[in-house]
């Protein structure tokens, strides 16, 4: 009996300090905000953006087939495993994505365009060349066997100094109001290169995955060659009436046949941009035209995409591999949160539009404090992106 009330007193006495001192730790580090936020709104009006992520709910909770996070600890550790996985693939998988340069004119960078990640600062003009290394980043870490080809403008002065990373010229008009419609034009020659290649001899099955620079790739990506072995392209899909379709993600079986029909396919998508969807926003052309193509094809049925299940299905002669974004191309909950969580198995989180901050700090988040991947998801899971961005 007394050796019991000692221990309790002992243990209040351990924790008593900490219990009066952790709402103040926290209110200080919100005080420390809450100054730095006044600062930014007396420093410019019309900026109201936060400088650091916001935490919220994390989407899915309770569900169990969906991360599950405690603060930003994650429940289930589903990630730890991926780089077995990655190191089991026997061909090489290079990722490919369009990259350009624009002038940006010094006189109109301010200090206070700056944006701090981490330990480093950012200005306009070296924010997109830090979403392409840390686009780089991630896939280095989880699929340390494959590459990275970047297609560029050869008029641009790019340099990238990375291993495993190649620069490729293509010539064509990058310029911003023509780039979705170059980037197809850019695919549409890389593969004509590489199936004359291919013709020649000089490769091995080398797969391909074609991707925005603004994604995470967070697991290994080789199993789907495998676990579909029929699909010449494969392409991502979720349940959205009007843009069914995201072109962030093209991925092409390193054949001869894979190779040509995937270029047969893309050929078609091109000529729907040019003749019908040159009007349309500069960023969604391709994904209109990519989604008409798809959806006048006779044997196609819309509404197969109201389920996340993948599937196949021939398009002009292509064996077409359809994915749900909900794993392959995920995204930052919007609005209410489109996917109801984050799968398990999420794949590639994309980050779309004015996320591209949140691409930032999740790779600093993961690589200074000792998390694993499964942490870092719950970062992105919970964080609201409202005015957080660049
Ligand atoms: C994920 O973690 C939660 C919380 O620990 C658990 O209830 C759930 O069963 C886990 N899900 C899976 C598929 O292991
Ligand atoms: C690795 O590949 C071999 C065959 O190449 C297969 O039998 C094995 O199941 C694979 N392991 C994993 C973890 O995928
Ligand atoms: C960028 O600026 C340089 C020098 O001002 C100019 O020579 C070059 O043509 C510009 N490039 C583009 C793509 O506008
Ligand atoms: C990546 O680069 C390293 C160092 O140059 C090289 O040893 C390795 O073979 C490369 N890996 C791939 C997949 O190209
Ligand atoms: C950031 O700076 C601090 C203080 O200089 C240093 O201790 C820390 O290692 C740096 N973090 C990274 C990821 O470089």
């Amino acid at each position: 009996m007394g050796i019991q009330r000692r221990r309790s007193w002992r243990f209040i006495l351990l924790f008593f300090p900490l219990l009066v001192f952790l709402p103040l730790l926290f209110s200080v580090s919100e005080l420390h905000r809450n100054s730095k936020e006044l600062d930014q709104d007396l420093g410019s009006k019309r900026s109201n953006k936060f400088d650091h992520i916001v935490l919220g709910p994390a989407a899915g909770e309770g569900l169990s087939n969906r991360l599950q996070c405690s603060g930003l600890e994650a429940l289930n550790k589903t990630h730890l495993s991926h780089i077995s996985h990655a190191f089991n693939c026997s061909e090489i998988i290079s990722f490919v994505t369009v990259f350009a340069v624009y002038n940006s004119s010094q006189s109109d960078e301010k200090l206070s365009d700056l944006v701090t990640v981490g330990n480093n600062s950012y200005s306009k003009a070296a924010r997109s060349m830090a979403i392409l290394n840390t686009y780089i980043n991630f896939i280095q870490v989880s699929m340390p066997k494959s590459n990275v080809i970047v297609l560029s403008d050869p008029a641009s002065e790019l340099l990238i100094r990375r291993n495993n990373v190649s620069l490729l010229h293509i010539q064509g008009d990058y310029s911003r109001g023509m780039l979705m419609l170059q980037r197809i034009k850019s695919y549409i020659a890389f593969l004509e290169t590489r199936y004359e290649e291919h013709l020649q001899g000089k490769h091995h099955l080398n797969h391909y995955i074609f991707t925005d620079s603004d994604m995470a790739v967070v697991d290994g990506l080789c199993d789907m060659f495998h676990k579909y072995p029929d699909f010449h392209l494969a392409l991502t899909f979720r349940n959205n009436k009007d843009q069914p379709l995201n072109s962030g993600f093209i991925a092409v079986r390193g054949t001869p046949d894979g190779l040509q029909k995937a270029k047969i396919f893309l050929q078609e998508v091109l000529e729907a941009y040019s003749s019908k969807y040159m009007k349309a926003s500069r960023m969604l052309g391709d994904q209109l035209a990519l989604y008409w193509v798809i959806k006048s094809h006779p044997s196609f049925d819309v509404k197969r995409f109201s389920r996340p299940e993948a599937f196949m299905n021939e398009i002009h002669g292509a064996q077409v591999l359809f994915l749900p974004c909900a794993i392959y191309n995920w995204t930052p909950p919007e609005g209410a949160g489109q996917f109801h969580g984050m799968p398990l198995d999420v794949k590639v989180v994309h980050f779309k539009g004015s996320r591209k901050r949140l691409m930032l700090e999740s790779w600093n988040f993961f690589s200074s404090s000792g998390s694993d991947i499964s942490d870092m998801l719950c970062l992105i899971l919970k964080s609201g992106r409202t005015k957080y961005d660049f």
